[in-house]
């Protein structure tokens, strides 16, 4: 059986679209996984249903996720969306380590029971505002996917 991956972020300056595309890469290493990327804006609700994983990704904008991602994530727990798995990741820039991540998951198990979150999610540092990202974080997203696409063949 096709397992089937979406993966939604949103992205300012292209960073966290470089992840997002990077944990990709690390999914289709694995057979009989598919994956595709799309931002919120082209993301229809019915069609969330065709899918066995979402990965959500945000930049973290002023110590949390985007509106647009936190408005997506509020979309989400009004379809009934039963047994799917889910994943967040984030790009931050200074000491905000892991804070967008704790915030989605946060926000994902208060808003969206339907969506059980396989792993804590993936945060990975840049070198500014604008990026790049800073060397040494590509492995991590990379493997990142691995990991999840692995998790999902048990
Ligand atoms: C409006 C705005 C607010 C931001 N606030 C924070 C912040 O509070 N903490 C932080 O670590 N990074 C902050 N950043 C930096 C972003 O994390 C950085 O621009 C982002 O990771 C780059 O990803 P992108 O290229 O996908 O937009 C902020 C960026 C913007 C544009």
């Amino acid at each position: 059986m096709l397992t089937k991956v979406i993966v939604i972020y949103e992205s300012k300056y292209g960073n966290t679209k470089r992840v997002a595309e990077t944990i990709i890469e690390g999914i289709n290493e694995i057979e009989r996984i598919e994956a595709v990327l799309k931002e919120p804006k082209h993301v229809e609700s019915t069609e969330l249903l065709d899918y066995d994983v979402i990965l959500i990704g945000s930049p973290n904008h002023i110590g949390g996720p985007t509106r647009g991602i936190k408005k997506f994530i509020d979309k989400l727990g009004k379809i009934e969306l039963e047994e799917k798995m889910g994943v967040v990741f984030d790009t931050y820039m200074g000491r905000d380590f892991n804070k967008a991540v704790r915030k989605m998951e946060k926000r994902i198990n208060e808003k969206v029971p339907g969506l059980k979150l396989i792993t804590s999610g993936l945060s990975i540092k840049v070198g500014g505002m604008k990026g790049p990202i800073v060397e040494g974080e590509f492995p991590k997203c990379k493997e990142f996917g691995n990991k999840i696409a692995r998790q999902m063949k048990i």
